[in-house]
């Protein structure tokens, strides 16, 4: 099995424990990437398993797909994204896996449009060919929209002043967002910079929405026994989450007595959102933030 130095599956081995594939089972990985976590899932479903991945980038959906070639088992990569998983005819799945936000490839390689460290168009989406890249984007948003997105999605101070300042600069490449955050917050621009950049690729991809939309269609596509598992990054999509497995979880109530009607139809399998060792944090940066929660689908319907 191939190891891509510049791409470390995040919570690999928490991913396997908890979510424990198992030979001819059937998963859906919402967000392939390069294929890591699959490539690993691919391992243990075998000859008589199926693997369905998404991802709304064209560019990783294709380099996913030429590492697959040499594993056994059914492949299918679909370039969707997961906020049509309603839609997409999929069937019943043991095992539903998304891991979600930035690639590696979307940070490392400049001219994928993600990075403030090189200068080159403003674009920040996954999917070129949906939506409208960032700097065409922010011509059309309102300033009130512009704001509410700085401070809802970046928890920036100052999200007003900052998103006139970026209306009136007619925006284009990532450099001249750079010298707008750089006028507007100083010697404070340093570290304001990646939330000023995750707020605005939240916003153009509507992320949030996307994230909603799979976690209300994703635990009805789980047969009885089924897994599902999420990792996020930032706390506004880990709060969704979990309040979403929560409620998932917790068995219906008379409204009178309180007591529970019937078990809950899922049972959640992480109290507590499981985060990477120290030793992976160590060696991968880009885990520190992670997540992972996971909730099972019961086997008995609920008498
Ligand atoms: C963190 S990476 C996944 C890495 C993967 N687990 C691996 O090990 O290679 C997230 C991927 O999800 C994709 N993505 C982000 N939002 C998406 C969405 N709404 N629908 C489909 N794919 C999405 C990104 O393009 C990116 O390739």
């Amino acid at each position: 099995m191939d190891a891509d130095p510049k791409h470390t599956p995040v919570l690999l081995s928490e991913v396997l424990s908890l979510l424990d594939p198992k030979a001819g089972e059937t998963v859906l990985d919402a967000t392939l990437g390069l294929g890591g976590h699959a490539m690993k899932f691919l391992e243990r479903i075998g000859a008589h398993g199926r693997l369905i991945g998404l991802d709304a980038d064209a560019q990783n959906l294709a380099q996913a797909q030429q590492r697959f070639r040499s594993l056994p088992g059914h492949v299918e990569c679909r370039h969707e994204n997961f906020r049509n998983i309603a839609r997409l005819d999929l069937p019943e799945v043991d095992i539903l896996f998304a891991d979600l936000g930035l690639s590696s490839p979307h940070v490392d390689e400049p001219e994928r449009g993600f990075t403030f460290r090189a200068d080159v168009a403003l674009d920040l989406r996954f999917d070129h060919t949906q939506g409208l890249p960032a700097a065409e984007w922010l011509r059309k948003v309102s300033l009130d929209d512009l704001t509410r997105v700085f401070r809802e999605y970046g928890e920036l101070k100052s999200p007003r002043r900052l998103a006139g300042k970026l209306k009136e600069s007619e925006v284009t490449t990532t450099f001249s967002v750079v010298r707008v955050v750089e006028a507007v917050f100083g010697w404070k621009a340093p570290s304001v910079m990646p939330q000023v950049f995750q707020a605005l690729r939240i916003a153009v991809n509507d992320e949030m929405s996307a994230l909603d939309a799979l976690l209300a269609a994703g635990p009805l596509l789980l047969k009885p026994g089924g897994r599902m598992g999420v990792i996020s990054y930032h706390s506004l999509e880990d709060r969704r989450v979990k309040q979403v497995f929560r409620i998932l979880s917790t068995a219906p109530q008379h409204p009178e007595t309180g007591q529970d009607l019937h078990p809950a139809d899922f049972a959640l399998l992480t109290r507590k959102a499981v985060v990477p060792s120290g030793a992976e944090q160590e060696s991968n940066a880009r885990s520190r933030s992670a997540k992972l929660r996971v909730i099972m689908r019961r086997s008995s319907a609920p008498s």
